[in-house]
């Protein structure tokens, strides 16, 4: 048996170009079940020797922009396997003496792909196949020795390969659901080109992982934070079976940011282990703490600050610190590398990072991480087999900060401002422009959301050309119309805090019965400050589609049950509008912050 908590030596290796879907090519060859890491694309041949095949990714630099992502040349002479996707074709072509054309237009979606010659990679695939396209540069001429597998009415090398070097490019992306035969290429290039055999399969790895658990632990015990997540509720629960209740003690921190129903949903969880399992509460803490602060910035830190206070607290009060225990993680496998996880995720880490008692755990290897290795559909796979319930396992994300980066505060009223193409409201939201997060102002366009489809492709366009701006909303239903609503002033109060929970459980009541819940990546809803005195503030819908949290498409709803939704939350006391926010990420970002 290979060692229960190491990695098995991986037989693939991800070189990451910056592509989004670095990762699901990563994920794509496990779920053929091929071990498969992901490195940094300037990773040094020599320490990829041994491997049976080497995946360029796709990424969104051109070979002619300064500073885009390089490969060690050796690699293209390693003897092992290479497969190059979209960005990782065209850097093999450029670097092997062919021609990469710079493109202006691009080819976005999807294409016919005709087969010329198929060869190893394309075998036993029809001649003709839908494929998905990304990409603005193209291959225009082949690099000697190579020859041209397939083209598109596009695309002239749509894919290439030099059989005697084993180097194969594809311009399309195999990894994606919309390339029909995307799993037969790639398991093409693992079985058929690299020879690779099936090291990794990820059902049945409780007991596998509960071994290692024991392996490392040894006789100590293990003391974790629980957020009522995936990751740190998987993880929690593995060591619960793998050491008994009376080695293993969880801590979950109520800092009266939580949705409702929250604590006692978590608390439902541990029942069983009610000894091993312990509610902190700080509600008191928290909500004091932000009195008086309006600014997201500022909220983020006074929370994350109090978050490090309060884990010092608890592992002095547990005794954590003592030889005998070491501290459990809910880390999982893209967190772990440098490119992966979400911006955000890199934040909260830091901050549970930066407690001081934490950070000496780690330099004395005093931490367990028991999923360090999986992908999150590997972490659900594995809660499923302990009998995790889906409730808990299909959640969407949850920020750390919780409703806080939800309920947006007003210092002061501010009337709404008419504009040539809507309505300004006076809230400012935080969004993503370039490489930056700029806060600006949120526009309400006079049209009705069931139009939805076109308003979205219209606000992108329309962020571009208006500045000062970097969200734009549609007014769904309100009490009044919007000439009788001002900005209102509110900060992150007791009263506002339980009417954005109570707007939160309408909405997430509606949408798990109705099945949308699982058609979206998230839902956020988000109290803003605009009304009138006696109804002083109204409510976002905020429905996203996403892979990773990093882009993200505002996502349409049934306008039965939007107009069902925006019924029951009109009802709600102190919300006088619901609106639904159109726009993707970039411009804006998904939560309102
Ligand atoms: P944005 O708003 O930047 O969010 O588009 C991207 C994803 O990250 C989540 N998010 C967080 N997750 N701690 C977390 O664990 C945080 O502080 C945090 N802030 C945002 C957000 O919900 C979305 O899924």
């Amino acid at each position: 048996m290979t060692e229960p908590l190491s990695a098995p030596e991986p037989q693939i290796t991800v070189l990451d170009a910056g592509g989004q879907y670095c990762h699901l090519i990563s994920r794509k060859v496990r779920d053929l079940g091929v071990y498969c890491e992901v490195r940094p694309s300037e990773t040094p041949a020599a320490s990829l020797r041994g491997r049976r095949g080497v995946i360029l990714s796709g990424g969104p630099a051109s070979v002619y922009e300064e500073g885009s992502p390089q490969i060690d040349r050796a690699l293209l002479s390693l003897g092992a396997p290479v497969l190059g996707i979209c960005y990782g074709q065209q850097l093999m072509a450029h670097l092997l003496g062919g021609r990469v054309e710079r493109g202006q237009e691009g080819e976005f979606g999807l294409a016919e792909l005709e087969v010329d010659a198929p060869g190893l990679l394309l075998a036993d695939l029809p001649p003709r196949q839908q494929v998905w396209m990304s990409h603005r540069d193209t291959v225009s001429v082949l690099p000697p020795g190579f020859q041209r597998l397939a083209h598109t009415s596009s695309c002239t090398v749509a894919a290439m390969a030099h059989a005697g070097n084993q180097l194969y490019g594809v311009q399309f992306h195999p990894e994606v659901a919309h390339t029909r035969h995307g799993t037969q290429i790639l398991s093409n290039f693992l079985f058929r080109i690299c020879g690779c055999r099936r090291d990794w399969n990820p059902a049945g790895r409780a007991a596998m992982l509960e071994e290692g658990i024991r392996e490392t632990a040894g006789e100590r015990k293990v003391f974790f934070f629980v957020s009522g997540g995936v990751d740190s509720t998987v993880a929690f629960t593995l060591c619960l079976r793998a050491l008994g209740p009376g080695r293993v003690r969880g801590v979950y921190v109520d800092t009266g940011l939580m949705r409702e129903g929250e604590t006692e949903f978590v608390r439902g969880i541990f029942q069983p282990h009610s000894g091993a399992f312990a509610v902190l509460d700080a509600q008191e803490r928290f909500l004091g703490a932000l009195e008086g602060v309006y600014e997201p910035e500022q909220k983020r830190q006074i929370i994350g600050e109090e978050f490090v206070r309060i884990q010092q607290e608890a592992l002095d009060a547990c005794h954590v610190l003592d030889e005998q225990w070491i501290l459990g993680q809910g880390t999982i496998y893209p967190d772990t590398i440098e490119s992966g996880g979400t911006e955000k995720a890199a934040v909260i880490k830091t901050h549970h990072n930066r407690v001081p008692a934490i950070q000496r755990l780690m330099e004395e290897n005093r931490v367990l991480e028991p999923i360090r290795l999986l992908y999150k559909d590997e972490v659900r796979a594995v809660g499923r087999e302990l009998g995790l319930p889906g409730e808990l396992l299909d959640r969407h994300p949850f920020p750390g900060p919780g409703l806080a980066v939800r309920c947006l505060c007003s210092r002061e009223a501010a009337p709404l401002g008419r504009g040539a193409n809507g309505w300004m409201l006076p809230v400012r939201s935080v969004g993503v422009q370039g490489d930056s997060r700029s806060y600006a102002n949120v526009l309400c366009l006079e049209a009705s959301p069931s139009s939805a489809g076109s308003l979205q492709r219209q606000a992108t366009a329309l962020i571009n050309q208006l500045p000062g701006i970097n969200r734009i909303v549609a007014l769904v239903d309100s009490r009044v119309p919007l000439e009788q609503m001002t900005g209102t002033r509110g900060g992150l109060d007791r009263v506002r805090l339980e009417r954005l929970r109570r707007a939160d459980a309408v909405v997430r009541r509606l949408s798990c019965q109705s099945g949308y819940d699982r058609t979206v990546w998230q839902f956020p809803v988000i109290l803003i400050p605009v009304g009138t005195s006696s109804a002083p503030d109204s409510v976002v819908l905020r429905p996203v589609d996403s892979v990773d949290g990093m882009t993200a498409e505002s996502a349409a709803m049934p306008s039965e049950l939007l107009s069902r939704m925006a019924g029951e939350l009109l009802s709600l006391p102190g919300v006088c509008a619901v609106f639904y926010d159109l726009t993707h990420k970039p411009p804006a970002t998904i939560e309102w912050e």
